[in-house]
């Protein structure tokens, strides 16, 4: 481990210059106009896995983004992790709400990051987060102790619902067969509060369409007398939760787990300030589901959000106008049980139903993803709790959080692998969002704690 601390010392300023460099290029997979970006960032990271010391490294066509692969096997006996990330990137917009350029990455300090932090999209999701990994392989190959056979899988399209990854693994089972996976593209509850992911929220997302009158008309010749597709559109919206604030779907909760009083005790150990979580919003108070506390809310219980709606007049001034249609994206953020396809089909049904007449409804479902809960008390969790405790001096919190990474489960079905999601993130480090940003410190810290997890996994496995 000394020796490790020393190469990583000796070589940070490098190891972040590099890591600079991959988040200059734009890998936005939601947006056809980068494909070469994309297509660059996979060629990239193959380089950095072969400079780091894969043996093999492939960029494997899939029908979308390929996949980055590489494999480097130090003795057959001993166990395999898989290492899985991705190299895509959200979108940055809104543009004019960053202090710097998204993909211009600078090293600025903030309170939470008194050792500074890199600004840029993709600097935690998942770039900074994978290339850790990528790094951390490099000590090991450069420090003598590799513990652990491994393969990299870097995908690119994670941010727009990893379909081709499905793919991809279905086709390529005996080249994927390892031991474990492990993955950095959670977070954790603070840089002196390690924890360790041990669930994930599924999804359903669906867009809707309500259509009223054939075509935009006066809204004082026809005010009242017909239908306004973005009135009724915002009365069937308002009306998916009650008063307070369940999901009025029926059937949506039937197969939600209901944790015992015994696991929400376990849950409410995790040191937690409301009042901190309210100031970092700008927010008088907090919302959602009567009887569950904030934590629960966003972790343990399913949820429906409306996260983008349309229709009408938005330009500037007054035009007045009732719209022929009216648009909503929504996602539901689903809990171990839930089905993604049963909950859009639930949701398809009912949305349907509350229309009147006087509108025409379409739902089409997009991508979606299965929840995912890991035990405590698999090798792979105790190895990755033994390399946080090594390196943060304290043994990681297990928590569930309220992401989604579909793939997690995809991995359980067809590897009939469990995942460990070992993060370095901080909710404060606004992924998808403005200013995206990641600690130096979880940067290094990450590099330090994955060589850790190789060690006590392989001693475990023994
Ligand atoms: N890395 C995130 C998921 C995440 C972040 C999980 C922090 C837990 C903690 C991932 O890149 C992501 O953004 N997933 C999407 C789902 C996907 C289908 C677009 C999400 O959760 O919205
Ligand atoms: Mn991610
Ligand atoms: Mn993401």
């Amino acid at each position: 481990m000394k020796e490790q601390k020393k190469y990583i010392q000796e070589n940070k300023d490098r190891f972040l210059e590099e890591l600079k460099d991959l988040l200059r290029i734009p890998s936005i997979s939601a947006d056809s106009s980068y494909k070469d970006d994309v297509m660059k960032t996979a060629e990239a990271v193959a380089e950095k896995l072969k400079e780091a010391g894969a043996e093999k490294t492939e960029i494997c066509a899939t029908p979308g983004y390929p996949i980055v692969y590489g494999e480097k096997t130090v003795n057959p006996e001993l166990p395999t992790v898989l290492v899985y990330g991705h190299y895509d990137v959200q979108p940055p917009d809104p543009l004019d709400l960053w202090h710097s350029d998204p993909f211009e990455p600078v090293i600025k300090k903030t309170d939470i990051h008194p050792e500074g932090a890199i600004f840029a999209r993709g600097a935690c999701d998942d770039k900074g987060q994978m290339f850790m990994h990528v790094k951390a392989f490099e000590v090991m190959n450069q420090t003598n102790s590799l513990a652990c056979n491994v393969k990299f899988m870097i995908e690119g399209e994670e941010e727009v619902g990893s379909e081709n990854l499905g793919w991809f693994v279905e086709r390529n089972k005996e080249k994927l067969a390892a031991d474990v996976i492990l993955i950095s593209d959670t977070g954790m509850l603070a840089n002196d509060t390690p924890s360790i992911t041990t669930g994930l929220r599924g999804l359903s997302y669906v867009e809707v369409k309500v259509t009223g009158p054939n075509r935009d008309l006066h809204s004082g010749l026809y005010g009242g007398a017909v239908a306004n597709p973005i009135n009724i559109l915002t009365q069937m919206i308002a009306s998916l939760h009650d008063e307070n604030n369940y999901i009025t779907i029926p059937g949506f909760y039937d197969d939600v787990e209901e944790l015992s009083e015994e696991e929400r005790a376990e849950m409410a150990k995790a040191p937690f300030s409301l009042e901190d979580y309210k100031k970092a919003l700008d927010l008088k108070d907090v919302w959602g589901e009567k009887g569950y506390v904030t934590m629960e809310r966003n972790s343990i219980r399913p949820t429906l959000d409306i996260n983008g709606i349309w229709g009408g007049y938005t330009g500037e001034g007054a035009k007045t106008v009732i719209a022929s249609e009216a648009f909503a994206k929504i996602s539901m953020r689903l809990v171990p049980h839930q089905d993604s396809k049963k909950i859009t089909g639930l949701f398809t049904q009912h949305f349907k139903s509350i229309a009147p007449d006087s509108v025409k409804v379409e739902v089409t479902p997009h991508h979606g993803g299965e929840p995912y809960v890991s035990p405590t008390d698999s090798p792979g969790y105790q190895a990755a709790s033994k390399a946080m405790e090594d390196t943060f001096g304290k043994k990681p919190i297990p928590v569930r959080s309220g992401g989604s990474i579909p793939i997690v489960a995809l991995f359980e079905k067809e590897l009939g692998l469990k995942s460990i999601l070992m993060g370095f993130g901080l909710d404060s480090d606004a992924i998808h969002s403005p200013n995206e940003h990641y600690g130096v410190f979880n940067f290094i810290r990450g590099i330090e704690t994955i060589p850790q997890f190789y060690r006590h996994f392989a001693e475990l496995k023994k």
